[in-house]
């Protein structure tokens, strides 16, 4: 896994795979910040964490290939970025095409990047929520897997919808996460499926917290 920050997403798939929920191990987390909240998250969990400073390297793909250097010694079958706020270069995103997924507090294709919540209140909308999807070479773009969604209330604070979504992203994480691990999920470069065939729309996170395919 990939982190940045607090690393309540981390946390959400650590306690799934030591409940048995997730059939999984989690081989490493790999941070460009040294100091965040997400590598204690790791290590209290005894989950081998490193990280580098992308200031201690010449460039970003310097950077990138020192990390993913250390990613793929660990031998992950899937890498997960899960608050991870750097941009991942082209070549490094070509190289692990098909096992690369991130989390997007946003209903994709609406408001990629940044500010997700603030700019669903401003846009108006009615729906918001969150996506798992490919990390493809374009931010924020590749095939949605699956998505969370909620009703926006009226008169809702964007700090408020932040804390309904990260609730969902948990689920919705730890949700995709499992089916990739039992094979529901099969992700490959340029295809995802479902139940062994292609899949044709995002996955919807029902009540129930599983995943089911709403065409
Ligand atoms: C989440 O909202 C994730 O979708 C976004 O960054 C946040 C990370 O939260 N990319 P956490 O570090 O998992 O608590």
């Amino acid at each position: 896994m990939l982190a940045s920050g607090r690393g309540s997403n981390l946390r959400a798939l650590i306690d799934a795979v030591e409940s048995g929920a997730i059939k999984a191990e989690i081989v490493g987390v790999f941070s460009d910040r040294p100091a965040c909240a997400a590598l204690q998250v790791a290590s209290a969990a005894s989950v081998p964490a490193r990280a580098l400073r992308p200031t201690d390297f010449g460039s970003r793909a310097d950077f990138d290939t020192a990390l993913f250097d250390l990613i793929d010694a660990s031998q992950p079958d899937l890498i997960i970025c899960a608050g991870y706020m750097r941009l991942i270069s082209a070549d490094m995103v070509r190289r692990h095409a098909g096992r690369l997924i991130n989390i997007h507090p946003s209903l994709l294709p609406r408001h990629r990047g940044l500010d997700t919540h603030a700019r669903a209140l401003a846009a108006g909308d009615s729906e918001h929520g969150a996506s798992v999807h490919m990390v493809s070479v374009e931010v924020d773009a590749g095939t949605v897997i699956g998505q969370a969604r909620l009703a926006v209330e009226s008169g809702e604070t964007a700090a408020a919808l932040s804390t309904r979504v990260l609730q969902l992203e948990h689920k919705l994480l730890v949700a995709i996460v499992e089916a990739i691990a039992d094979g529901t999920i099969g992700l490959a470069p340029e295809q995802v499926s479902w139940r062994g065939n292609a899949l044709p729309a995002p996955l919807s996170l029902n009540s129930q917290d599983q995943l089911e395919d709403t065409r």
